[in-house]
């Protein structure tokens, strides 16, 4: 079953206020992405644009962002006409992504976690590596194909994350909670540490790194070390880079 952003996505917008999103996975992705003024950057799966509208804001010479959903991009550009940030953005499936254009940077915050098979994870692969220009980055946070730890503990974050089976095209579940203990159902799918490096590299990527997710010390200053125990060992996303050389 594919998810579908056009129901939820006012939810999966309120989901981004959680502490883990922006202590942990924010604050990952921008040591990724690492300095990037000057830069021409895509922005894939970007989803209302919570991380396009920053790149924007960190000194990107130019942001597009893409999404396959209408509602998300539909917010994404609301956000653009009350605070114009000169941002494009486009309603595409990244497996056909077609902009005339390349960059320097791509970036992705779950992206590749959507191929349901090695099949899809390749045209991704080729989707990315056919807009970046050579020396060109792609930096994504995934879900973690490593990753298995009981489900309940995790929802003091405000999420669970469960894997139905470890096969590759297995499915994951991971559920955000709203405050009133609601929630949404987000499915992603399992594919190896392998297949990623395997079709990255087919496409004309190299140096494909995984890079466990880092904890911002505000986060620390903020809840406390001990608050971060559970999601800091057991990592239920991560980081992956790697550079586009053909
Ligand atoms: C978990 S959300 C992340 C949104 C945003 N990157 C963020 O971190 O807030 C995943 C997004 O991927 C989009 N998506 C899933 N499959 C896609 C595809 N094939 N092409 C483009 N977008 C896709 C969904 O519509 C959704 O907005």
């Amino acid at each position: 079953m594919r998810t579908d952003y056009n129901k939820i996505s006012k939810e999966y917008q309120a989901s981004k206020l959680a502490p883990w999103r922006k202590h942990i996975e924010a604050y990952s992705f921008f040591k990724l992405a690492g300095d990037v003024s000057g830069k021409q950057i895509l922005d894939l799966a970007c989803g209302e644009g919570f991380y396009t509208r920053q790149l924007k804001i960190r000194g990107a010479l130019g942001v597009e962002g893409v999404d396959i959903s209408k509602a998300m991009i539909d917010l994404a550009k609301e956000a653009e006409v009350k605070n114009p940030l000169k941002i494009d953005y486009h309603q595409q499936d990244v497996l056909h992504l077609d902009l005339p254009k390349k960059y320097d940077l791509i970036t992705a915050s779950y992206l590749l976690n959507y191929a349901k098979n090695s099949k899809e994870l390749a045209q991704f692969a080729r989707a990315i590596s056919k807009h970046l220009n050579i020396g060109g980055r792609f930096i994504t946070i995934n879900s973690n194909p490593d990753y298995k730890a009981a489900v309940a503990p995790m929802k003091k974050y405000g999420f669970t994350r469960e894997n139905k089976s470890y096969d590759e095209g297995g499915e994951i579940v991971f559920r955000f909670f709203q405050t009133d203990d609601s929630y949404i159902d987000v499915i992603n799918y399992h594919l190896e540490k392998n297949t990623h490096d395997l079709e990255l590299k087919r496409a004309g990527m190299s140096q494909v790194q995984w890079h466990a997710t880092d904890l911002a010390p505000e986060g620390i200053k903020e809840f406390g070390k001990d608050y971060w125990r559970h999601i800091m060992e057991t990592q239920p996303v991560i980081g992956l880079t790697c550079v586009k050389t053909h």
